[in-house]
């Protein structure tokens, strides 16, 4: 089976490992030049008739720890069957009091503490480019997103202007680290968001992650520090709310697509050409 033109995909973090309420109309799974993707890519309709492409970020057994989620050939294989925009699903730590497990949040910054071990570019072998990532996430996926959220999930609360610090892994943090990242501004922690959120760019997908809060890390000190038990704990409930979301989100993200409102996603197209130096 082959797809084209399916303008919006779902990459599901930890606990989020398919999509329900969708019709499937089928599965693809393209080789690129960096490989397979993490998953056979499922490709749904919504009962509006919307397409949407659902990827598991870990494989649907979660057999991928987030080191060795081929990221390139996910980013590739959603731009082969024509992917605009992408919503990214990630469980995450709070580094702050007020985001409780179960909230989820909207980043608008990320800060790097992955060790340089993943493939970060497309851009290499000869052709260089530095394509720009002050603003790392989409604005107006992201309005769009909070804004249909709201209206699926009115009890949920969702953080906006966050910053998300992405580590290497697969061990947690230590409690010095923790404290650090906190000090340094960050408001959440994941393993996922780089490089996924620098390759989208680069292949000129918009997109936005949404993290759904799984546990306070181990910056206090009073509390036990997080274990898989604590994170097994929430998804859930977290993966309950994102299905539920998405069912609102995906026709709205469709018809703002097909209507060309987002403007960030028709800059986007070509915008690359002045990122290459070679
Ligand atoms: N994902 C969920 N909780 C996390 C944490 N505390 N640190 C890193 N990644 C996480």
């Amino acid at each position: 089976m082959s797809f084209t033109n399916v303008k919006i995909a779902v990459i599901g973090g930890s606990g989020l490992y398919s999509l329900d309420n969708l019709t499937v109309l089928g599965e693809v799974n393209p080789e690129t030049p960096w490989g397979f993707p993490s998953d056979p890519i499922v490709v749904a309709e919504t009962a509006t008739g919307d397409r949407v492409a659902f990827l598991a970020r870990h494989g649907r057994g979660h057999h991928l720890n987030p080191s060795e989620v081929p990221v390139r050939a996910n980013i590739a294989a959603l731009k082969s069957i024509g992917v605009e925009a992408i919503i990214a699903f990630s469980a995450v730590g709070s580094l702050r009091e007020e985001i409780a497990p179960r909230h989820f949040v909207l980043p608008t910054q990320i800060v790097d503490r992955t060790k340089g071990v993943r493939p970060f570019t497309f851009f290499e072998g000869g052709l260089v480019g530095h394509v720009p990532f002050a603003d790392p996430f989409d604005a107006e996926l992201a309005d769009l997103i909070a804004k249909h959220a709201a209206i699926a999930c009115p009890d949920l609360p969702l953080h906006r202007e966050k910053t998300l610090v992405c580590m290497e892994g697969p061990a947690f943090s230590t409690r010095a680290e923790s404290h650090l990242y906190r000090s340094w501004g960050c408001d959440i922690i994941n393993m996922s968001v780089l490089p996924e959120s620098k390759l989208a760019r680069e292949a000129e997908i918009a997109y936005q992650m949404v993290c759904m809060s799984t546990d306070y890390d181990c910056w206090k000190n009073h509390d036990e520090a997080v274990t898989v038990e604590a994170v097994l704990g929430h998804v859930g409930a977290n993966s309950a709310n994102a299905k539920k979301m998405l069912l609102a989100i995906i026709p709205a993200l469709a018809t703002a697509l097909s209507k060309n409102e987002l403007k960030s996603v028709i800059a986007l197209k070509g915008s690359n050409k002045w990122s290459v130096m070679t």
